[in-house]
């Protein structure tokens, strides 16, 4: 876990910016939910087989004797939250999006923390495949607006209740097979979760299922034509992708499609995106059935790719003007003066700790302010003084009586 210090805090607001106007322009609507949820919750929605439930959560019991856990996603508690608020009677189709911080104690390495930061969207009520690649086309849009573009989109279809299990079955048979080449983790999956078996790292794994049949080739007409119409949708909008026939993802709550966006200035944890469909979840939670579909997207590794494409995002914004007093009665001015531009938005520094004016001067300039105004005896009694702009080293003379309307 670390803290974004002000630096690099400037950098993360300009980058929310852009998430918001972009979420804006999709119609999306925030939502904002706790940051722990009942466990329960999570070990239903991302299944309890997955590494994040089984090894991953910060789950704890209250002084009440409730179990709670930090959200290491955010799916599952805007689900909640859609069905407890009754959104889905508001009309046929509800967009959400959000973003915050989530929680996984995974073992930590580049990009890789146990607190990080999501964006995501869940768009609820609604099977067509136009939104499964509206979901793609949102982080894309986004990564474009910052500056990034050498992104992959990887896509897939996990298939659905009706064609999946023949299909689990058939890829079992072929693991058992296979077993003694298979690495001892794989091999405890063959029987619980065999999907994870073909997303394994490992080489020798890969090596041992490099034959096995694939979910996409084993869809039902419906999955079928469902995958076929989101990648016609792609080539329509001449957005690039690649069919990747193992991908899985490590939440089990997909049906349908799965995507992930990747991007090569990441290392072994190299995806920025991911998110699919989720048809049944829904119901799974308690609610009327609901088709959905989401993506989810990491703040830190957005960051990471942006420092190394060296894209420029607005770096830290100092005060637009500094006031500077010379002696007790102008100190006061300034202070005074500061707090009635602020009063009206405008941001304004002044001197607390009673340094000389090149000290002053020397402080106005490490924040970056804008414009400087020495104020001292003199100026006091002629009620005037010289605004300086310190880019151009310009002068204006102001009267300070006016100043805070006029400098506004
Ligand atoms: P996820 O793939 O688990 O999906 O996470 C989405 C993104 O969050 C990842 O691609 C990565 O950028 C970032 N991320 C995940 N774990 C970490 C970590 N430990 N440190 C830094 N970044 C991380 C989900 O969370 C799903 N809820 C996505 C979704 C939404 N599917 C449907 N709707």
């Amino acid at each position: 876990m670390r803290d974004i210090l002000p630096d690099e805090a400037a950098r993360w607001r300009a980058v929310e910016n852009v998430v918001h106007q972009v979420m804006q322009a999709f119609n999306y609507r925030e939502i904002r939910t706790p940051v722990m949820e009942q466990t329960e919750l999570f070990a239903r929605s991302i299944g309890e087989l997955t590494d994040i439930v089984s090894k991953e959560m910060y789950t704890f019991t209250d002084r009440s004797g409730d179990s709670v856990t930090l959200k290491p996603e955010g799916t599952a508690s805007a689900l909640r939250a859609y069905i407890q608020g009754n959104l889905g009677e508001q009309g046929s189709l509800t967009k959400l999006y959000y973003m915050g911080p989530m929680f996984r104690q995974e073992r930590p390495q580049a990009g890789r923390l146990r607190q990080f930061h999501q964006f995501g969207a869940e768009a609820l009520g609604a099977m067509a495949p136009e939104l499964d690649v509206e979901m793609m086309l949102i982080p894309l849009t986004m990564y474009r607006n910052l500056g990034i573009s050498q992104t992959s989109l990887l896509i897939n279809s996990v298939g659905c209740q009706r064609c999946r299990p023949p299909y689990k079955e058939l890829l079992r048979r072929e693991l058992r097979k296979v077993r003694a080449h298979l690495s001892d983790d794989s091999q405890a999956r063959i029987e619980q979760n065999p999907f994870r078996v073909l997303d394994s790292k490992d080489g020798g794994d890969r090596k041992a299922t490099a034959s096995m049949p694939l979910m996409k080739d084993h869809l039902c007409a419906e999955c079928s034509a469902h995958f076929a119409r989101v990648q016609e949708l792609l080539k329509k909008l001449n957005v690039p992708f690649e069919i990747d026939g193992r991908l899985v993802r490590g939440l089990d709550y997909y049906t349908k499609t799965a995507f992930e966006i990747t991007s090569k200035d990441l290392g072994s944890q190299d995806a920025l995106a991911g998110g699919g469909r989720y048809d049944l979840l829904v119901e799974e939670l308690g609610g009327k059935p609901t088709p959905g579909v989401g993506f989810a997207a990491g703040m830190e590794r957005l960051m990471i790719v942006m420092e190394k494409r060296d894209t420029t995002v607005p770096g830290p914004s100092g005060p637009k003007i500094f006031l500077i007093g010379l002696d007790g009665p102008s100190r006061t001015w300034a202070f005074e003066t500061a707090c009635a531009l602020r009063a009206r938005g405008i941001p304004a520094e002044t001197d607390y700790l009673e340094r000389s004016v090149k000290a002053q001067l020397r402080e106005a300039n490490r924040q970056h302010a804008e414009f400087v105004l020495v104020i001292g005896e003199e100026e006091l009694k002629t009620g005037t003084g010289k605004v300086k702009e310190m880019k151009t080293g310009r002068e204006n003379t102001v009267s300070l009586k006016t100043f805070v309307q006029t400098f506004s």
